[in-house]
């Protein structure tokens, strides 16, 4: 199977707790190129205090690739977003246009805590449509209130919001707990898409297994709209039809 479309991975190195060097970062976009992606998007983290990226260093750090990448023969095709940690800093970016959204721009990558959900987030969220980019969410099935009950997202769904599966959640990369909140999301046809948030070439393999075990769940079509139909909408790309 090929067209896959990664919305979510840290194979830009030296930037965050992602690939560590060039070669990890060609050996991470190798291998998810076996594994189908014809487009990987790269999301290095934005979150004040743990990774200082703000959106210069991530254009730095993406431009300082392209030699390495240029060098290397058959790749998957990539583009710059980032992983948004939505603490106060990074909403009034997003709202300032200081963000780093999707290819096409009318979309952004999403991410919080483990614990509680943050005050007000749906309409933290509804401020962030309004301002013209749709939330996407990273990984809501490793969120502990998630856990107790998913409901918990029908606010920020109302709001706008698409959930991001990370695949790797149905093979117990994060625990059963996660693996569970994955499989019941999924049952209930809640996410818009999946991706791999692969941060080390080690990752590729589990992957490969979680696609598997994904389209083994909920079917070849299924799996197949969540890894490339899916992530081509929420780029708003013609290819999404
Ligand atoms: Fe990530």
């Amino acid at each position: 199977m090929r067209g896959y479309v990664d919305l979510h991975c840290h194979w830009v190195a030296g930037i965050d707790d992602g690939a560590r060097n060039g070669d990890e970062s060609l050996a991470m976009l190798r291998g998810l190129h076996q594994a189908g992606f014809d487009t990987v998007v790269a999301t290095p983290h934005m979150r004040p205090g743990m990774f200082d990226n703000d959106r210069p260093a991530l254009q730095r750090a993406f431009d300082a690739m392209k030699p390495t990448l240029s060098a290397a023969g058959r790749l998957p095709v990539v583009h710059l977003s980032s992983e948004h940690f939505f603490d106060d800093v990074v909403f009034g970016r997003l709202l300032k246009g200081q963000a780093v959204p999707y290819p096409g721009g009318r979309a952004v990558l999403v991410e919080l805590g483990r614990g509680a959900l943050p005050v007000r987030l749906a309409e933290r969220f509804f401020d962030v449509t309004r301002a013209g980019l749709v939330p996407v969410l990273a990984h809501p099935e490793r969120y502990e209130p998630v856990w107790k009950d998913d409901s918990c997202l029908d606010p920020l769904l109302d709001a706008g919001a698409h959930l991001l599966l990370d695949v790797c959640a149905l093979v117990g990369k994060y625990g059963r707990s996660a693996q569970r909140a994955a499989e019941k999301l999924l049952e209930s046809e809640a996410y818009e898409a999946a991706c791999s948030d692969a941060h080390r070439p080690s990752d590729v393999d589990v992957v490969v297994r979680a696609i598997e075990q994904l389209e083994r769940g909920v079917g070849a079509a299924e799996c197949k709209r969540l890894l490339s139909a899916g992530p081509l909408g929420i780029l708003g790309s013609p290819g999404a039809t």
